[in-house]
């Protein structure tokens, strides 16, 4: 088979498709999500677990889902069905791209109101809202703020729009110079407030709790919370990373650069948990807060520090700049599809899609005022309705199986030459390594995690 050619492009370099690779996986996942997670479920085992699920599971899987995409140039929907077919396997592979096309617009639903969290941050930290607000404070801000649907709504507006404007110019003049300039600034800001927390917060105990493993506190729902946060994290499962590989220009090795965007995410993740938890140790505040938790923290800290009002205005930008560059990927298979096969128009695409995830995105909105309820899930209160439902659905259930899928596919469906041919950088022993985990290990994982969370094991 001759090698195929991507309709919608391709990366100019290989740092482009670093970038923004990077710029898809670290988001609001990192920074927003994580520290609630590992603060919902007990910290530390969550943490560890976390940790092994994204070196055995994860980045294995990102690399199976970059090679799928390179061989064949399209949306996931048309590549599974294209190597299958070239496989001599069922096309009915595709429905993996369906689902991932779905989670995708149900995840930008609500990355979006939570982007738009981030966008009111932004101003109320320019209007010196949070100059040495205490704890209290920060909290009933926040409770106003997230009671506000119309407010919400506003926010929530003008980010799908920033969303829809940058996918509707398409990959190559999308988002990636900002990201080179924007992306390591964010890395610098965690930095400062990283060395704010190790000076004026409890940073031992945060380093404690996120690092001392305490199995008693994981229950079994909390390990597939773990592994469908590894799924979140690094954007896969659903075709994104998929997607981004069908860009990349072959001779890029696959290996080097899906480890690189692991370690920088993983990375970034950690240190936005130790920043959080130092700040939530040291003023009393609870680290199983949910959602809100680093909206309620961030700001005592920033409130407290010399320039604070600077440090904090420039945080949250490049959080909503994070968050930005996840979105656009978000949508991206969706779009390719729709430009494939119903021969839309890029712009019209990106409206119609950002239009469903706009709409979808009020369920959100009101799960945080009219419509709450509560529920447990594996020992964890959740009490924001609707929207726990559907980050559940995505991140644990459908992210998890999309990945699981992905490595069937690569380790026993593609022929072994192919799969041979597209990681060509990686050889001998670093192959078989990978080979083995992703046809055997990875899968094995995965089964034990789900038939444990439900009850079977
Ligand atoms: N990884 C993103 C974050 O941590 C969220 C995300 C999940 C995502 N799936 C994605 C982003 C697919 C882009 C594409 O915030």
């Amino acid at each position: 088979m001759s090698k195929r050619i991507s309709i919608h492009g391709q990366w100019s370099s290989r740092l482009m498709f670093i970038l923004a690779a990077t710029g898809a996986a670290i988001g609001l996942g990192n920074i927003w999500k994580f520290p609630y997670m590992a603060g919902e479920n007990g910290g530390g085992a969550f943490v560890l677990v976390y940790l092994l699920c994204l070196a055995l599971i994860g980045i294995p899987i990102m690399m199976a889902e970059v090679l799928i995409g390179r061989r064949g140039r399209q949306s996931p929907v048309n590549t599974l069905h294209s190597l299958s077919v070239e496989a001599g396997a069922s096309g009915s592979w595709r429905l993996v791209g369906w689902a991932g096309m779905l989670a995708g617009l149900v995840i930008l639903s609500y990355y979006s109101v939570i982007a738009g969290w981030t966008l009111a941050y932004l101003m109320r930290m320019l209007s010196g809202t949070f100059v040495r607000v205490t704890a209290e404070g920060s909290g009933s801000i926040f409770a106003q703020l997230v009671t506000d649907p119309e407010r919400l709504l506003a926010w929530h507006t003008i980010f799908m729009v920033m969303t829809i404007k940058v996918v509707s110019r398409g990959v190559t003049n999308g988002l990636e110079k900002a990201a080179k300039i924007l992306m390591p600034m964010l890395f610098f800001l965690v930095l400062v407030l990283v060395a704010y927390a190790a000076r004026n917060g409890d940073f031992a105990q945060a380093f404690n709790y996120l690092f001392y493993t305490d199995f008693s506190k994981l229950t079994p729902a909390g390990v597939l919370t773990a592994m469908g946060h590894a799924f979140f994290t690094l954007s896969l499962g659903m075709g994104a990373m998929l997607v981004y590989g069908s860009y990349l220009p072959s001779g890029v090795s696959i290996a080097q650069t899906s480890i690189l965007v692991g370690l920088l995410d993983t990375l970034v993740a950690l240190l936005g948990g130790l920043a959080t938890f130092s700040i939530v140790f040291a003023n009393g505040l609870a680290a199983g807060e949910g959602p809100g938790l680093i909206f309620q923290t961030l700001p005592i800290a920033f409130g407290q520090m010399p320039g604070g009002m600077f440090f904090g205005a420039l945080f949250f930008l490049l959080l909503v700049f994070a968050a930005w560059t996840s979105a656009i990927v978000l949508i991206e298979p969706l779009v390719a599809w729709l430009i494939e096969n119903r021969e839309m128009e890029r712009i019209r695409a990106a409206i119609w899609t950002g239009m469903v995830a706009w709409l979808l995105g009020i369920v959100t909105i009101l799960s945080f005022s009219h419509w709450s309820f509560s529920f447990h899930f594996g020992g964890v209160l959740k009490r924001h309705g609707l929207f726990d439902v559907l980050d559940i659905v995505t991140s644990s259930i459908i992210l998890p199986l999309g990945g699981l899928c992905m490595a069937l596919f690569a380790g026993w469906v593609m022929a072994r030459d192919s799969v041979v041919d597209e990681l060509g950088g990686l050889a001998g022993v670093g192959f078989k390594l990978w080979y083995f985990i992703i046809r055997f290990i990875t899968p094995a994982a995965m089964l034990l995690i789900f038939l444990r969370a439900i009850g079977v094991l």
